[in-house]
Formats: structure tokens, C-alpha cells, sequence
């Protein structure tokens, strides 16, 4: 039974599940000192000078923030190189994704996005009553030929994130530059840059190579991963002026809150710092990897701060039996098993419990 008449689009919606808590599989296996590789956080709190400018903007909170963050949009345009009318900012880089699906997404509109990939685009399409076209991944990378061929006139918004979530596959702007090449440009284009700091370059910048000739290209990124800020909701977004105007419209008033606000600009000016923990990430990624390698188990290249290995019908089993022993990833059923890379301790104890359960 449902209380008051709510929307179709709500009742069929299933809600985003977030990775498991720690302490939820402490409770569900009565052990202790689980550690949680199941959300693709940043295993180290914020850089010191971040925190400290983030503590001594608490006592602020009575006062709502600045709606704008006008001092937040002003910085990333200095720091990225666009004009400050290109930027704008989001509770979370999913916020903004929230605000362009209110902005453009009508019901019966549709939504392309390569499948699997980040849970949200499904229940955003679902919520906004769009239909969603899920183009399957070839090889664990995009078929960017095949999301062309998907386009419809309904077609509002494609969704690329890259690298990809949970395949850890990323996407040459090379090669989205000819899939705007061959749709039409009134559809918008979102590049999903979440993990980008853990990428190669060599793959290519949205914001370089592709925003100075496609107006329909928008690009959304954030603080939380690289930076270590995804529990302030600290996201980015960079488009057209025209854009931007319209997904301010529809943010919720304020909840880039302050503390955000402060973080994102300590993030900025010292960039540095988070980048030396981001390379510590990366040479953890490549330890695992080799390590993966030399016990005879395929994972997929990933250019994230995450490793997906295809574990297929197997893969429930295995998160269990990691659960066991402490360790919570994130199982895509049928399909794999998303491990974050955590500290070199953290590595060491996933590596283990992977291991063991597959003897
Ligand atoms: C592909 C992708 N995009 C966006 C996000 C959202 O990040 P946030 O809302 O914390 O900025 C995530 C988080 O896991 C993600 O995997």
C-alpha cells in the first residue's frame, strides 16, 4: 500500500544502493574491522591545509552559503583555463547530472548511455519517466557506433562516463569527436569525468579538445574522488554559458553548502598535495594488477582508481566470502566484481581475501 498518490515514475523507481557499509557487513557476519572497497573513495582524508580550512569554516554554518559560490566558480575557471560563464557547480557531480536530467529530459524523451556503467543514469532516467537506451559494452569499452546508431529525434541526452564505472575503461576524445560528428547537435553530450584525475592524459580533455567546436558537449566533474572530498558533495561542471544558465535554474537552492565551498577551494590551491596521494594510488593500482596478473586472474585495464575483474557467475559467491573475511567490494551480479584501490595496507588484505576465495 502506498500513502498519497505518488508518481508512476517513483513507485517503479528502485532505489540507487550505494556500496555497503563497513559496519553492515560487521553485523551481517559478527566480525570486526571490515573495511569498505565498494564506493571508489579516496582512503585518506583530505590533505592537512583542507581539513584545516574546512574546520575553520564550520563555526560559518549558521549563514547559508553563497548560493552562486561565485569565489568556487571563479577559482576553477582560473584553474582549468575557461571562462567563468562555463562553469558551474553541483552537489556532487551527481547533482549536476540530477540538474541535466531536469533541464533537458521530458517524459517519453530518451537517454542513451553505454551499459553497464554509473547506476545513477538509470534511476535519474527512470525518475524523469525517459526512456533509457542501454547500448552494451563490446570488450568492456564503448561502442560509440552503436550509441550513433541509437539516436533517435527523442533523444536528449548521451552519457559517457570515462573511464567508465565499475569497468574502469575510458573513452579517446578522439573517438567522441566522431560520434559528435554524426548526431545531431541539439543533443546533449554530458562526459562523465569523475575519475578523471587517475586517467592518462593521452586519452584527451573534453574541455580542450572537444567544448571549443561542440556546444553540445557538457562535462561534469569532482572533488570527491581525487581529491578525497566525496562526503562534502563537491562537484563541477563545465558547458556552454547557455547551458549553464539553464542547469542553474534547477539546482537546489544553497546545497553546495559552505563547507564545500571552502573545500573545493583549499582542493585548488593545493592541487599538488592531492596529486602526490593520486600517483601513490596509481603505482597501487599497478601493484595489484601485476599481482592479479601473477596469480593467473584476468582483470580489466583500468584507467580508474578501481579494478574490475570479470568474475561472471562466480561473482556473488566471491563478494561473500570476501565479506567474510572483511573485505566489502562491489558486486555487479552476472557480471564482476569492482574492487577500489585502497591504502597498500587495504590492498594487501583485498588481494588476500580475493585470493582465498578462490581456492
Ligand atoms: C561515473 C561516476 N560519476 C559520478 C559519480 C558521482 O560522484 P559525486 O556525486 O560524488 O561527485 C560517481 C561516483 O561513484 C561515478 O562513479
Amino acid at each position: 500500500m502506498t500513502i498519497g498518490r505518488v508518481r508512476t515514475a517513483v513507485l517503479s523507481l528502485a532505489s540507487y544502493r550505494p556500496g555497503k557499509a563497513a559496519s553492515q557487513v560487521e553485523d551481517e557476519h559478527d566480525i570486526v574491522g571490515a573495511i569498505k572497497l565498494a564506493s571508489n573513495e579516496n582512503p585518506w582524508s583530505p590533505v592537512p591545509e583542507v581539513v584545516a580550512a574546512i574546520s575553520d569554516a564550520v563555526s560559518g554554518v549558521n549563514r547559508y552559503a553563497d548560493n552562486n559560490a561565485s569565489d568556487v566558480r571563479s577559482a576553477i575557471s582560473e584553474w582549468i583555463g575557461v571562462d567563468v560563464a562555463r562553469v558551474t557547480v553541483g552537489c556532487g557531480s551527481s547533482g549536476l547530472l540530477q540538474q541535466l536530467f531536469m533541464t533537458y529530459v521530458d517524459p517519453g524523451d530518451e537517454v542513451i548511455f553505454p551499459w553497464p556503467s554509473f547506476e545513477i543514469y538509470p534511476v535519474f532516467s527512470t525518475l524523469f519517466a525517459a526512456h533509457q537506451i542501454r547500448v552494451p559494452l563490446v570488450d568492456y569499452a564503448f561502442d560509440l557506433d552503436a550509441v550513433a546508431a541509437a539516436v533517435s529525434e527523442k533523444t536528449k541526452l548521451i552519457v559517457l562516463a570515462t573511464p567508465n564505472n565499475p569497468t574502469g575503461t575510458p573513452v579517446s576524445m578522439r573517438a567522441v569527436e566522431g560520434l559528435l560528428d554524426s548526431i545531431p547537435d541539439d543533443v546533449i553530450v554530458v562526459i562523465d569525468e569523475a575519475y578523471r584525475e587517475f586517467s592518462d592524459p593521452t586519452f584527451g580533455d573534453p574541455v580542450v579538445d572537444l567544448q571549443p567546436r561542440y556546444d553540445n558537449v557538457v562535462v561534469t566533474r569532482t572533488f570527491s574522488k581525487a581529491f578525497g572530498l566525496a562526503g562534502l558533495r563537491s562537484g563541477y561542471g563545465i558547458a556552454h554559458p547557455e547551458i549553464v544558465e539553464q542547469l542553474d535554474k534547477v539546482r537546489l537552492a544553497f546545497s553546495v553548502n559552505n563547507l564545500a565551498q571552502v573545500g573545493m577551494l583549499a582542493a585548488i590551491e593545493h592541487e599538488a598535495a592531492a596529486m602526490a596521494n593520486v600517483a601513490t594510488l596509481l603505482n597501487e593500482r599497478t601493484r595489484m594488477v601485476e599481482a592479479l596478473d601473477a596469480s593467473g586472474t584476468v582483470s580489466v585495464p583500468s584507467q580508474a582508481n578501481f579494478i574490475f575483474i570479470p568474475t561472471g557467475d562466480r561473482t556473488e559467491p566471491i563478494a561473500i566470502a570476501m565479506e567474510k573475511l572483511g573485505v566489502v567490494t562491489r558486486p555487479f551480479p552476472g557480471f564482476g566484481l569492482r574492487i577500489t584501490i585502497g591504502s597498500p595496507e587495504e590492498n594487501d588484505r583485498w588481494l588476500a581475501a580475493f585470493l582465498s576465495s578462490q581456492t
